[in-house]
């Protein structure tokens, strides 16, 4: 199966599913990596503080899949913000991965209290001049931190990767990413197994559609055209996350699902301007 591709604002193209690789690690993250490549899966999600970029790319090499197939993306951690340990940290993700090339690198918190984030970006501005990495983006970024690194540089970011889920579906950030061409991927976005699967809306819809709840919450995703990227370690449900092209929910169906959305729906307490994470 060939995923249907969204085109960034810098002329590359992105899947518009992807694949979470966080905790899978060690032999068995090795298999079910597999698995999920074997599934159709191409844009693989890791980072440099998941500690799997080995199992990461030893899956690829593993595959038989040509490299030019993965969209492979990986991401700076917060301890690394600095120019000179961000260039260092982005060419050891690609020794870890065992690629010539990322696809797309993101800055994975922006820690505005340690306030090095602008420093950060210039690395990966600089790394993708260089051509170690095709894309660059950010992740947890607030509007207020997209617009500095970009009248820094006056370099937008490609992608924008947040928090985002039925119980956070996050309009405002959505509509403005979309005002300046940026292009949204959804983290934990089926709320990490939480209740939202429960919830007799998502249970009623995914009925009607003869679908399941987790491939119901990828579809309003999809069309809301976000990038979600679940993670299953099982095979069959890596399946079941991908098949999600063959129905299509009305725009109410889309307005409910987004109504389940609260001001504390965050899993955690993932506020970007307090969260600290090295
Ligand atoms: N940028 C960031 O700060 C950030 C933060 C968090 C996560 N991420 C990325 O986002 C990815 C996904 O987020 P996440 O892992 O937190 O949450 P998620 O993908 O929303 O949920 C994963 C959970 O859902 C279960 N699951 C998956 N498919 C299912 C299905 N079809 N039916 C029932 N259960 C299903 C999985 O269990 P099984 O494995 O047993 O199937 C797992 O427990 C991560 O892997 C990581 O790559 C990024």
């Amino acid at each position: 199966m060939t995923l249907p591709t969204l085109t960034l604002n810098d002329g590359h193209s992105i899947p518009t599913l992807g694949f979470g690789t966080y905790p899978l690690r060690g032999e068995p993250g090795v298999v079910a990596i597999r698995t999920a490549i074997d599934a159709g899966n191409r844009l693989l999600d890791t980072a440099f503080n998941y500690d799997n970029e080995g199992a990461v790319g030893r899956a690829i090499a593993a595959s038989g899949v040509p490299r030019e197939e993965f969209y492979v993306t990986s991401k700076l951690p917060g301890r690394y913000h600095p120019y000179e340990a961000a260039t260092n940290a982005i060419r050891e993700s690609t020794w870890r991965l065992g690629l010539e090339y990322l696809d797309l690198y993101l800055i994975h918190w922006p820690n505005p209290i340690e306030g090095k984030y602008v420093e950060a970006w210039q690395a990966l501005v600089d790394a993708r001049e260089a051509g170690i990495v095709r894309s660059i983006g950010v992740s947890n970024f607030t509007l207020e931190h997209l617009s500095a690194i970009e009248a820094a540089t006056g370099v937008r970011p490609a992608v924008n990767q947040i928090e985002l889920h039925p119980y956070f579906p996050q309009e405002e950030q959505l509509a403005a990413h979309k005002e300046l061409g940026i292009v949204t991927e959804a983290w934990s976005p089926i709320g990490k197994g939480s209740a939202v699967r429960e919830e007799p809306v998502i249970q009623e819809l995914a009925a009607r559609h003869g679908v399941s709840p987790t491939q119901l919450i990828l579809r309003w995703h999809v069309q809301r055209g976000v990038i979600p990227i679940p993670k299953s370690a099982n095979a069959q449900r890596q399946a079941e996350n991908l098949d999600v092209f063959g129905f299509e929910l009305s725009d109410d169906d889309v307005a409910a699902i987004t109504a389940l959305g609260r001001p504390d729906g965050r899993l955690f307490d993932g506020d970007p301007n307090h969260h600290q994470e090295m």
